[in-house]
């Protein structure tokens, strides 16, 4: 049986991958699919991450990695599997994946949602969670694979301030001595 496990994968965490890893133990064939979402403003680009979701699965045999536009049932008909695959994390999660699950089961009656609850070490992990750190200059290497850290740290470093050693720059200015700052800090005469 084929399933496909569609999503945003900007970028591809652990969380993800665990799932995929599981998946591909469950199912002949998993197709990672990216979602094409004009509506979104990712950090990375669709090939960016389908390449970053091919190196992080490349010890799994029955993976293939592609990207979709528009309706996940459509794809999948058009690719002739009838299994969604999909992670629960936390139960908040939950009401969005079975609002998700009903509206594709109205779509197509053919396809079924499948959920694996993800591992608790990653039930906290978020794609956007992980950015987060990263843009402030946090470790993630224990939350992403190790290539994909590196694309995000370089993705960050092109925008954080880079320190010039030996620059001459002005001086703050002594703050002025105001009545009140005599008064509060008190004058030296
Ligand atoms: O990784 P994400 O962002 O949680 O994935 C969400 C995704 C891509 C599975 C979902 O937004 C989706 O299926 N979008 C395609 C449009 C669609 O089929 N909408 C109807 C089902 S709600």
């Amino acid at each position: 049986m084929l399933a496909i496990y569609p999503g945003s994968f900007d970028p591809i965490t652990l969380g993800h991958l665990d799932v995929i890893e599981r998946g591909c133990r469950l199912f002949e064939e998993v197709i990672v699919a990216v979602l094409r979402n004009p509506n979104k403003s990712p950090l990375f680009t669709v090939a960016e991450r389908m390449d970053q979701i091919r190196r992080a699965t490349a010890h799994l045999s029955n993976v293939e990695v592609d990207s979709f536009d528009g309706l996940t049932v459509t794809y999948a008909t058009m690719r002739r599997a009838n299994v969604l695959l999909r992670g629960l994390r936390v139960l908040s999660d939950f009401e969005m994946e079975l609002q998700m699950a009903h509206t594709n089961k109205t779509l197509s009656e053919e396809i079924e949602t499948v959920f694996l609850a993800t591992s608790n070490e990653h039930s906290f992990l978020s794609s956007s969670l992980v950015k987060e750190i990263a843009r402030f200059g946090g470790p993630i290497d224990h939350l992403v694979p190790p290539p994909v850290a590196l694309d995000i740290y370089r993705c960050y470093a092109k925008t954080l301030p880079v320190p010039v050693p030996n620059m001459d720059l002005p001086q703050p200015l002594e703050p002025p001595k105001t009545e009140f700052h005599r008064e509060t800090v008190g004058d030296p005469e």
